[in-house]
């Protein structure tokens, strides 16, 4: 949250130093406040949708990582990566760790961190829902109660067998965890439907 709120005062200051630093006297500051409304937009759907920007606790971001257990062939997915922490933290350890995220500030946030981070770190600008995870290894989710079941639904039937699934804090609707500890839950994969 504190990423997205900075992102868009930033951005903020910069439109307004342009105005007045190029006396811009068309521009209406109105503009202004209609453009931060527009890119926060996508993030509010986001949140009230399948969950707002939480970052996963320093501690479950441990045990979320230490359930995963990485091979080094592992293409790993954040479904909703927030500011990217977890896909900086897993990049190291696989051969690709993706984000997803709706938010455009957080979105913006993660790219430019990750110009920075590992190459084999990939933020990119998406909906959860309609992307392909055919090739994933192991997936993160930090998602609301409803977002579990949707992704029980519509997701986890598409995954490959052998793909794990860390959830932090909720539970896959009518699923028995693999492995369990502190509230990160483990799922395997273990058939083709
Ligand atoms: C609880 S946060 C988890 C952040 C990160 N995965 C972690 O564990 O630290 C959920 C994130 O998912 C994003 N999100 C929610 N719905 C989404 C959607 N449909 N498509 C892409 N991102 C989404 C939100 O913007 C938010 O950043």
């Amino acid at each position: 949250m504190a990423e997205s709120v900075i992102f868009t005062f930033i951005f903020g200051a910069i439109v307004v130093s342009i105005v007045y630093f190029f006396n811009l006297t068309w521009f209406d500051p109105r503009f202004l406040v209609i453009i931060l409304f527009l890119l926060i937009l996508p993030g509010l759907y986001a949140a009230f949708t399948s969950g707002p920007f939480v970052p996963s606790a320093r501690k479950r971001h441990r045990t979320m990582l230490k359930l995963a257990d990485f091979a080094p062939n592992d293409i790993v997915y954040d479904l909703g990566c927030g500011d990217g922490r977890l896909v900086f933290a897993s990049a190291p350890h696989v051969k690709r760790a993706i984000g997803y995220e709706l938010s455009i500030p957080l979105f913006l946030f993660g790219k430019i961190v990750s110009i920075f981070k590992s190459k084999k770190a990939f933020i990119r600008y998406g909906n959860i829902w309609s992307q392909d995870y055919k090739d994933a290894t192991v997936i993160f989710c930090y998602l609301l109660p409803g977002s579990m079941k949707k992704f029980h639904k519509e997701i986890w039937p598409k995954l490959k067998p052998g793909t794990r699934v860390i959830s932090n804090a909720f539970q896959i609707h009518d699923l028995k965890p693999d492995e369990q500890e502190d509230k990160v839950y483990l799922y395997r994969r273990k058939t083709k439907v």
